[in-house]
């Protein structure tokens, strides 16, 4: 068993990003609900606890917050922002209100460590931390004393050696805090005793084991969409079964241009049962006259898990179905309750349908960047390793309004022109997510001295850490302008180009 920390989750917006900086330093973190039982804690034995920050103010109404037996378990805890306030209030200080005492600080502010810790050792006497805070810590608990302030904030660090409690009230986590990653690996090696023993290779070796024992000589049947996830899934599971597996590409045609066949082509050259139905006619057909995007991802769910279902009864007993399902989808449906503002169809549906004795989810407790170094580690290649993400739908929610074969050929064209004039500037793997989307409008153009009316196409490229907030990349003007030459002769049906400047929030990434 690896050595494991957890995070305790108070809502705040960067509790996933804690767990994978402490992943990157090699250890192995799981993210919990603020409302964990003690006990459940307790029995994964972890050797740290941090407690993250969140929106709360500590004095709110139905706050979050913490068992005060949580610092007796002899565990060192980190508590970050709102984590660090809640320890002070549970163990005795005085949490400042912002309301009164003024001290609010937002970005980056210059921090002094001035004090000694083991938690900024081999920091600089001064570097810029990340603030969001409005209240702050004013006094201390018994036995705690203090290594960082900033001009507002009295306490931005502090520790109770003994009892190994420490906090901080800025975001170590955030990129924009200089030596951020270096306060987590003190936390973890200088005050936890981390021994480092997360590693991607360590993990496909216990999960080969795993996956067989637990499978034993059964058969497995996977849905391959091509993407990172189940790709590094289905290479995984192949290792651990070989030929009792059974993948399923189904292909709707909403993919992009070639991916097809590159799944294809790489696929059926592994040591597995790898098959590719062609849906496409069906699809479309599905989706006649539907414009409405909610509607359009529920026919396409509806419609897949029809296909899949057919051909796993086709295929006969199959024990166990595997899916691709990574750590942020298991955090985000365990703290479900918010709006809907999207249904991304490759959640759930499929088991309910078929009668499967099990599931297997080998990657449920990877993220993202780890997933793409397993895929690494296991010989995938680099055009499937690194692709960017591609929704479950595919071009049909980037086709705006009714979906027909000659717009999903156009969106294709062109999105194919954008990629490749992006990778020919060197700016892939500065940019997250770059597509192209064909807009629902007409507009007058001229072309060769005659009118036209044609499409527009909409270029979206974002920055992002999570997908949950992102940014319009700022691609430079030049590139657009190939970008937008290129297809509108390229391209037929199309005259006009326009570069989506939005934010996510209040915009979202995909335009359906
Ligand atoms: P939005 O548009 O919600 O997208 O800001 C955030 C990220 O999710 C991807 N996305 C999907 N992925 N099935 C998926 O597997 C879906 O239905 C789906 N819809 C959006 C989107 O491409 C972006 O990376």
């Amino acid at each position: 068993m690896n050595q494991t920390v957890i995070v305790l989750d108070f809502g705040g917006q960067y509790s996933q990003l804690i767990a994978r900086r402490i992943r990157e330093a090699k250890v192995y973190c799981e993210v919990l609900p603020w409302k964990t039982p003690l006990d459940t804690i307790r029995e994964k034995q972890p050797i740290g606890i941090v407690l993250s920050g969140g929106p709360a103010s500590v004095y709110a109404e139905g706050a979050p917050t913490a068992d005060p037996a949580l610092f007796s378990l002899r565990i060192p805890v980190l508590g970050i922002c709102y984590g660090c306030q809640l320890m002070v209030q549970l163990l005795g200080g005085w949490v400042s209100p912002a309301q009164t005492d003024g001290g609010r600080e937002y970005g980056r502010t210059l921090t002094r460590y001035d004090g000694e810790s083991p938690l900024a050792a081999s920091l600089p006497a001064e570097a810029t931390s990340w603030m969001s805070h409005g209240d702050f810590v004013k006094i201390l608990p018994k036995g705690f004393s203090v290594f960082a302030v900033t001009e507002h904030c009295p306490a931005a660090g502090f520790g109770d050696p003994e009892r190994r409690l420490y906090g901080l009230q800025f975001h170590p986590e955030v990129r924009h805090t200089e030596y951020g990653q270096q306060i987590l690996k003190n936390f973890l090696y200088e005050i936890c005793g981390a021994a480092g023993d997360w590693s991607m290779a360590g993990f496909a070796e216990k999960a080969v084991r795993d996956i067989r024992e637990q499978v034993g000589d059964g058969r497995v049947l996977l849905a391959l969409s091509g993407g990172v996830d189940s790709s590094v899934a289905s290479v995984l599971l192949s290792r651990a079964v070989g030929r009792r597996l059974t993948c399923v590409y189904v292909d709707h045609g909403f993919m992009r241009k070639n991916e097809s066949e590159t799944v294809s082509r790489y696929f059926s050259s592994l040591d597995m049962d790898f098959r590719m139905v062609d849906a496409r006619q069906r699809f479309l057909k599905a989706l006649a006259g539907v414009a409405e995007p909610e509607a359009k991802r529920h026919i396409i769910g509806a419609e897949f898990i029809n296909v899949f279902s057919e051909q796993a009864q086709a295929l006969g007993s199959i024990e166990y179905l595997a899916q691709g399902t990574i750590y942020p989808d298991v955090i985000e449906s365990g703290q479900a309750g918010g709006a809907v503002i999207k249904s991304h169809h490759n959640v759930g549906g499929l088991p309910e349908k078929i009668g499967f004795k099990g599931i297997l989810e080998p990657l449920r407790i990877l993220f993202k960047d780890e997933v793409r170094a397993l895929g690494r580690e296991l010989g995938v290649p680099e055009e499937i390793v690194s692709r960017q993400p591609f929704p479950g739908p595919g071009l049909a929610i980037r086709v705006i309004g009714e979906v027909t074969a000659e717009k999903l050929e156009t969106v294709r064209e062109a999105d194919a022109v954008f990629r490749e004039v992006i990778a020919s500037h060197g700016l892939a793997g500065q940019i997250d997510q770059y597509f192209a989307a064909l807009t629902d409008m007409r507009t007058v153009g001229v072309m060769g001295d005659a009118r036209t009316y044609s499409r527009t196409v909409a270029l979206r490229a974002v920055c992002t850490e999570d997908f949950m907030t992102a940014d319009f990349a700022r691609i430079p003007w030049e590139v657009l302008a190939e970008a937008s030459g290129r297809i509108i002769n390229e391209v037929s049906g199309v005259n006009r180009v326009v570069y989506d400047i939005s934010s996510k929030p209040p915009a979202t990434v995909e335009l359906e």
